[in-house]
């Protein structure tokens, strides 16, 4: 039987890095993997992640289930860094942020959404989710990789003209991936407005607070948006916010002014989690319990948060700057947020930068800017222009 199956593509972003680790090139530079790193290269555990546990070593007691729902404290806590003080949600911990979108597809299925409006280029891994608990995906161009500008008005036009009652809408909360293309305030009350006067549920996907401006002003429009909104899903990722990627964890929201349709939302995350994988594990979410309830390690995390976004501001600007004579567009480099920016490459140039300049990116010309460090600018900006002059 096994035998009538044919093979699934190997998903192209990771298949990069064993390509990068075979490149003998001692100058190489991996900007693919989207992971933070400093300017040595690492991906360092954060101070307080390793102080956090340090002491649940010492203080754990059991390794008993957690209950389906995860760890509660967590959850709060969590809550509380995504949506601020004092704002109501039925709260599941999660395999992931990744674990928090198929939970969240799967209780829009459920709610009866039957389709998600995404804006294009996404993360690469959005519709697969989405499919594969059974909605379907309507996408929509966000993003002009030439004159690197967010398309707003093919957003809200899609969403004029397409969407029904009851569709979702998938918006990233803040550093999109791959374009780290900004919302701005006006953008997000127009679709704001939309969503309450289709009568359309928002998906909010946080996956990377405080790699853009700062941990609370990257929350600020998810924040108005819940203050408006009364049914909204939020899917939020610790693995970047507090460097925890393998430990897989993250939870989803789902808001609704009622206390007993919350409980009805959370009885439903309950179930689709525990007929997936039972229940989540413990790690990683007591560890970002442990900081985000402990002054003295929240601050430290804080402070190396801060130093993290900081080291990506200075290298968007170093990038723009060496980049903008090869287009005026890619200044926007500078004040683009987050991890990621997509560059107007064609297949065939990436290609050439890897073999002959060793520099590895997707075909989508989606670059890590925390990938690179200032030792390494230089020569990936050289490379980049040599490229282009060659035509
Ligand atoms: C936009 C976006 N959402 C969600 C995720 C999922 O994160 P996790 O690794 O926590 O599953 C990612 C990971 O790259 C992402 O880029």
């Amino acid at each position: 039987m096994f035998e009538t199956l044919t093979r699934e593509a190997d998903d192209p972003l990771l298949a990069l890095t064993p390509l990068f680790k075979a490149d003998p090139n001692p100058a190489k530079v991996d900007l693919g993997v989207g992971v933070y790193r400093d300017d040595l290269g690492r991906t360092p555990v954060f101070r307080a992640v390793k102080r956090a546990e340090a002491l649940l070593l010492e203080t754990q007691e059991t390794k008993a289930y957690v209950g389906p729902e995860g760890d509660l404290a967590f959850i709060e806590a969590f809550w509380n860094f995504v949506a601020g003080e004092g704002r109501d949600a039925a709260g599941v911990q999660t395999v992931g942020g990744t674990g928090a979108l198929r939970l969240a597809a799967e209780l829009l299925r459920r709610s009866g959404s039957s389709r998600i409006f995404l804006g294009t280029p996404t993360w690469s891994n959005h519709s697969a989710i989405f499919q594969a608990a059974g909605l379907s995906v309507v996408t929509y161009p966000l993003f002009d990789v030439a004159s690197q500008n967010l398309l707003a008005g093919e957003m809200m036009s899609t969403l004029a003209d397409r969407a029904q009652p009851g569709d979702a809408v998938l918006l990233h909360a803040s550093c999109h991936n791959p374009t780290g293309a900004v919302m701005d305030d006006a953008t997000w009350a127009a679709v704001t407005e939309m969503i309450l006067r289709k009568g359309l549920v928002p998906l909010l996907d946080s996956a990377y607070q405080g790699f853009g401006t700062g941990i609370e002003s990257d929350a600020a429009p998810l924040r108005r948006l819940l203050d408006q909104v009364p049914e909204t899903i939020v899917a939020a990722s610790a693995s970047k916010s507090f460097g925890l990627y393998r430990e897989r964890t993250g939870a989803v929201y789902a808001t609704s002014p009622s206390p007993a349709t919350r409980d009805k939302l959370k009885s439903h995350l309950v179930t689709v989690g525990r007929g997936s994988y039972s229940m989540p594990p413990d790690h990683g979410a007591a560890v970002v319990r442990t900081i985000l309830t402990d002054p003295e390690l929240r601050e430290d995390w804080r402070t190396e948060l801060d130093e993290a976004r900081q080291r990506i501001t200075a290298m968007r600007a170093i990038l723009a700057e060496g980049l903008s004579p090869l287009s005026p567009a890619l200044a926007a480099i500078a004040t683009q947020q987050g991890m990621f920016s997509l560059l107007p490459l064609d297949e065939r140039r990436i290609i050439e930068l890897r073999q002959r300049s060793g520099i590895y990116m997707p075909l989508s010309g989606r670059i890590n800017i925390a990938g690179l460090n200032s030792g390494q600018a230089p020569g990936v900006i050289a490379a980049l222009r040599a490229h282009a002059a060659r035509g």
